[in-house]
This record gives C-alpha cells, sequence and structure tokens, in this order.
C-alpha cells in the first residue's frame, strides 16, 4: 500500500501538488493544521498531541468520517480521542466537524493504523477501537485483515496493563472467530457480549457500517478484549 498521506507530508515539506491524480481534499487536509495530522506528525508527537495530556487517550482505526470520533469526544469530554483513517476524503471531513465544532478533545490522524500504533509509548494508550473493519472474507485475501497476531501483539504492549481495553464490532462471523480465538491463544481477557468498556459514558456509539447492517437485520459480533496480564 503507498504510505497514507504520504502526498499531503510532501506538500507541507513544500512539495507542488502532483499533477496526475489530483485530489481536492488533497489541498483541504493542509488547512486542516493542529487537526488532521500526518504520519510523520504523529512519530513527533504521538505521546502528547492534545492539549491536556493528563487525559487518557482513546483511538478508533478506520474512523471513516469521523461520526463515532465526534460521538466519543463530545460525550467524553475528560478523553482525548484520535481517529485513524487511510483516505484524504474521510480524514478531511472528519477533520472539518472537529473544526467546525471546535473541539480540542479530538484529532486525526492520516496514516496506517500498524504504523500509528508503532509511535505509541509502551502503556500509554486507554482504549483501542475497531469497527467494522475491512473483512477480506474470501480465503487468499484473510492475510490483508488488519487483525491478525502481529497487530494483537503490538495493541498488548501498548494498552495499559491496567484497565486498557480493545473495542471490536463487525458483521463477520469468520472475521469475529479468527480474532476469538488469536486473542484466547494470546492470553487476552474478554467481556459478555453487550458489556461496553468502562470508563466511557455508555451509549451505543453506532457506526455507519452498524446501522447500515442493522437496517437489514444482519447479525453483529462484538466483544470487549482486555490485554494479557504479566
Ligand atoms: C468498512 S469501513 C468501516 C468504517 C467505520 N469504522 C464504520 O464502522 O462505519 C473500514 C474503514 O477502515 C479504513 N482502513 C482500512 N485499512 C486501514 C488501516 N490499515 N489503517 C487505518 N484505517 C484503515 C478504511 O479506509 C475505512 O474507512
Amino acid at each position: 500500500m503507498r504510505q497514507a498521506g504520504m502526498l499531503v507530508e510532501r506538500m507541507k515539506n513544500g512539495e507542488a501538488a502532483p499533477e496526475k491524480h489530483f485530489n481536492p481534499y488533497l489541498y483541504e487536509a493542509l488547512e486542516h493544521q493542529g487537526i488532521l495530522m500526518t504520519g510523520s506528525e504523529w512519530a513527533q508527537h504521538a505521546a502528547n498531541p492534545f492539549p491536556d495530556t493528563n487525559q487518557p487517550l482513546l483511538v478508533e482505526v478506520g474512523c471513516y468520517m469521523g461520526k463515532n470520533v465526534l460521538e466519543f469526544a463530545q460525550n467524553n469530554p475528560n478523553w482525548n480521542v484520535l481517529g485513524i483513517d487511510i483516505t484524504y476524503k474521510r480524514t478531511v471531513k472528519a477533520a472539518r466537524k472537529i473544526k467546525s465544532l471546535g473541539m480540542t478533545n479530538a484529532k486525526i490522524l492520516i496514516s496506517d493504523a500498524r504504523q500509528a500504533l508503532a509511535e505509541l509509548p509502551p502503556g500509554s494508550l486507554k482504549g483501542l477501537c475497531v469497527f467494522f473493519p475491512d473483512p477480506w472474507p474470501k480465503k487468499k485475501q484473510k492475510k490483508n485483515r488488519l487483525l491478525q497476531e502481529p497487530f494483537l501483539k503490538l495493541l498488548a504492549e501498548k494498552l495499559d496493563p491496567k484497565d486498557g481495553f480493545f473495542w471490536f464490532k463487525t458483521d463477520s462471523e469468520d472475521y469475529f472467530q479468527c480474532v476469538k480465538e488469536l486473542t484466547t491463544q494470546l492470553k487476552w481477557g474478554e467481556s459478555a457480549p453487550d458489556v461496553l468498556p468502562q470508563g466511557l459514558e455508555p451509549l451505543p456509539y453506532t457506526t455507519v457500517f452498524e446501522a447500515l447492517f442493522m437496517g437489514k437485520n444482519l447479525p453483529i459480533y462484538r466483544r470487549v478484549f482486555t490485554p494479557p496480564q504479566g
């Protein structure tokens, strides 16, 4: 995959916009300085990109156009919330909403989640949400799934060992079973299906894709996992 956010990164360093692949969101990405971060900005500030660095950090991977980042940040003002996605359009639309609401406890990062997570100090993350990740349903596509052993091992290092959580929702039964098998193997704990993470204002936090699947009466699989102890 081409590095997400690479073009805006180059433009911030003074390079001209590429003539090919014209994308209006690329220009707008430059206007959201301080709200929409690139991978290298995150690498410099991963420990404290928010004004109140004492607040717990909640990360949503694959935040789409920011619906849940906004809901989390508005309803939990004592948390810092970071949404990560890989496209200019989605991250710009999310950043736009944060800017128009003048929110200071929400930010957006354009990056592959694996690279972003690697930059965090160990034990510094309170919660990570992955809602309806691309399911890659065919057998030969499964290697593209985000939630595989390397990602879960990295996440276990970054989560607060005491009360950190990983909240996962999917419509794919196979993806869900694979993650459950892996977390069991790696000795993660898990909640009952409908339990929400402790410490967050208890709201449904229904995502855009979740609403689509619910509208079709399709089953949704969800769990809150806790990192392995010791
Ligand atoms: C199926 S959509 C789900 C969007 C949203 N979570 C929801 O439930 O409505 C998956 C999202 O994950 C993003 N995505 C895919 N791979 C990613 C990666 N490696 N890092 C961060 N985001 C990723 C996609 O761009 C897309 O916005």
